[in-house]
């Protein structure tokens, strides 16, 4: 078998001291490799600006796309979560961990997304595996079935491993990976596994991929999933409060606001950049899973400070387009601005811009280099992209000025001659 080791056909398990040396040269081999990922410590809040490396830099590299992560509203009202709910609540959910504030920002949640209603989990990563498991783990009164899920192969790690979990847990659910946003090919697997009779298909997607920052076009997407009974589910984390007119995100932006049946999301990125995830849909389905998800009912409420906080992001969405109009008006800006320098980037309309470098080298360098320069920017090369793919993730924020972005593109510029990549 690959991968065990075996002695005269006995498996010989590794003492603590062999497992530690084994684990050391996994890290050696990951360094050696250019894989290995380095933290480099912000010694700020998460802003436009932060300090890292001992200078201010200019920071393209965060989710804080409304620049929430330290605005005075949002600290205001989570000091005051604090303040009235406390620290925490030492319970999951049904024990004692319900305050009123978890039930509004559910509501406050659903409302915003045009569904009936929505469930906190402690990160999308955990709503995403709670959803797959939660839903397909009961035989709902049917003795002979089986599950199908169509997924996105770009899909993010939170919705691979959710599909994994439910495989593995009811050996009853089929999966089908279909090629990175071509809705045609998931119309034509969904038809032909029409005589199959699944007793669920979900078809799965991302609603903005977050390697290159383009949108699946949700209104094929639904009229697809329509056509062949099955149920839609975005993960639509890198877009709520962000795409579209108002920032509910990509249902909005391709003009099917509240069509979507299951929407995951986070609260951990435009939403004030904390930590929480989300279910919305059907109110069916949202309370059969807070009887049977996992994830949800083994693990701790959400804290005061965190909900009130993300009530009242979601309060300065319903009130005012300013941020995610500064938002729009940024990414178009920088987009623009970055291709006349000579850069070629990844098209779109989000606020991620792939600034494309070809080899991984070349992005590490230009990722250190811009980080002297005062921009904090990290590369991503294979096997996160393919090979020869290497890039600069840049994200856009409404937390950034114009002379902040123009400081960005003067060092890009900089730096990219130096490089040679201009
Ligand atoms: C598409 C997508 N889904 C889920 C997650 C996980 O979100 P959370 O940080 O709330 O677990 C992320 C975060 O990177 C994401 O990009």
């Amino acid at each position: 078998m690959a991968g065990a080791s075996t002695t005269q056909g006995t498996s010989k398990s590794l003492d603590p001291k062999e497992l530690y040396a084994a684990l050391a040269k996994e890290l050696d081999a990951a360094r050696q490799s250019k894989t290995y990922k380095l933290e480099v410590p912000i010694d700020s809040e998460q802003a436009g600006r932060v300090m890292a490396a001992g200078r201010s830099c200019v920071m393209l590299a965060s989710n804080n796309y409304l620049g929430l992560a330290n605005h005075p509203r949002i600290k205001a009202a989570a000091y005051k979560g604090l303040e009235n709910y406390g620290y925490g609540m030492a319970s999951v959910r049904f024990i004692c961990g319900t305050q009123k504030i978890h039930m509004e920002l559910e509501e406050k949640i659903a409302g915003f997304l045009g569904v009936e209603a929505a469930i906190l989990h402690s990160s999308c990563f955990a709503a995403n595996e709670a959803f797959f498991t939660g839903l397909m783990s009961s035989d709902l009164g049917q003795s002979e079935y089986r599950d199908i899920i169509y997924s996105d192969q770009l899909n993010h790690a939170s919705i691979i491993d959710g599909i994994r979990l439910v495989r593995q847990a009811t050996k009853t659910t089929d999966l089908k990976a279909y090629k990175h946003n071509d809705l045609d090919e998931l119309k034509s697997s969904l038809a032909a596994n029409q005589s199959k009779n699944y007793r669920i298909s979900v078809a799965a997607t991302d609603g903005v991929f977050s390697m290159e920052g383009e949108y699946c076009d949700l209104k094929k997407f639904l009229s697809i999933c329509k056509e062949f009974s099955a149920l839609s589910f975005v993960d639509d984390s890198h877009s709520t409060g962000v795409l579209g007119k108002t920032g509910r995100g990509t249902p909005e932006q391709c003009g099917v606001h509240g069509q979507v049946d299951v929407i995951t999301g986070t609260l951990g990125k435009a939403l004030g950049g904390a930590s929480g995830g989300f279910i919305a849909g059907k109110k069916e389905l949202i309370e059969f899973l807070r009887q049977k998800s996992r994830p949800y009912t083994f693990s701790n409420t959400v804290p005061a400070a965190i909900v009130a906080a993300s009530i009242e992001a979601i309060n300065m969405l319903e009130e005012s387009n300013e941020l995610v109009e500064k938002l729009h008006d940024n990414t178009d800006y920088f987009r623009k601005e970055i291709k006349n320098l000579g850069f070629t980037i990844l098209e779109g309309v989000h606020p991620i811009v792939p600034v494309m470098v070809g080899e991984a080298a070349t992005a590490m360098d230009m990722s250190s280099e811009l980080l002297k320069e005062g921009v904090y920017v990290r590369g991503l090369w294979y096997p996160v992209v393919p090979k020869g793919e290497a890039r600069l993730r840049c994200q856009i924020s409404a937390a950034l000025e114009k002379e902040d972005i123009d400081h960005a593109l003067a060092a890009f510029q900089k730096v990219g001659k130096k490089l040679g990549v201009l």
